[in-house]
């Protein structure tokens, strides 16, 4: 069982779920890989911003994601920072990269899931998480929602949507995922591996 964890992240809260997500997948006994999407912002603005040149440093050996990629795996989990309400348009891009796998029907019965994080608590996690599954329909993937799964979901005011996970980076970036944000993530990365496992056999 082979999952993949791609996303996008400026400064490290979408990286970080990622990695819970990766977490959780594991402890089923998947094979998880962590792929970021090709950067789009030009280097001499990220070199002039502190946030962005942390979070790229934080992220220089983290492998990027080719589309023809996405064909190797059982199941997809794409995660992106909330832009404008919608998924930010590095993810956007990759996804816009996949025509001629769409062609093919080369994702077609793959399990798919989705995460997000927003700066504000009502500032598009959810709507982030919804529309990023509109292309993967498109695609004929089979989107697993984490609906009421994971007893945070319930009860956690910073993140967790019935869609997908998500955290609260707050305006100036400061929050990061906290312990319950991140165990909602790693139980929708058991959830994702557990039902990619049923879907195999
Ligand atoms: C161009 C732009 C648009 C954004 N739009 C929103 C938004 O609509 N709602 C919101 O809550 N946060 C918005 N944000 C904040 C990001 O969602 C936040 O920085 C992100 O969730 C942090 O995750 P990261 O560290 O993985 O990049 C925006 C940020 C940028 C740069």
């Amino acid at each position: 069982m082979r999952i993949l964890v791609l996303y996008y992240s400026s400064y490290g809260h979408t990286l970080q779920m990622a990695q819970a997500i990766k977490r959780g997948a594991e402890k089923v006994g998947a094979e998880v890989h962590l792929k970021r999407v090709p950067e789009l912002v030009p280097q001499e603005i990220i070199d002039g911003d502190e946030g962005l040149k942390y979070g790229a440093d934080l992220q220089k050996d983290i492998a990027v994601a080719k589309p023809d990629d996405l064909i190797d795996y059982d199941a997809i989990i794409f995660g992106s920072p909330t832009r404008y309400g919608i998924m930010g348009a590095q993810m956007k891009n990759l996804i816009d990269q996949t025509g001629s796998l769409w062609a093919q029907g080369k994702l077609v019965n793959k399990i798919a899931g989705v995460f997000s994080s927003a700066a504000t608590p009502h500032g598009g996690q959810e709507i982030t998480n919804i529309t990023m599954m509109i292309p993967l329909m498109h695609h004929g993937m089979i989107i697993v929602p984490q609906g009421y799964t994971s007893s945070g979901t319930s009860t956690n005011y910073g993140g967790g949507t019935p869609y997908g996970p998500s955290t609260t980076a707050g305006m100036d970036g400061s929050r990061q995922p906290d312990e319950a944000d991140l165990t909602i993530a790693e139980d929708y990365g058991k959830r994702i591996a557990e039902v990619t496992k049923r879907f195999l056999t």
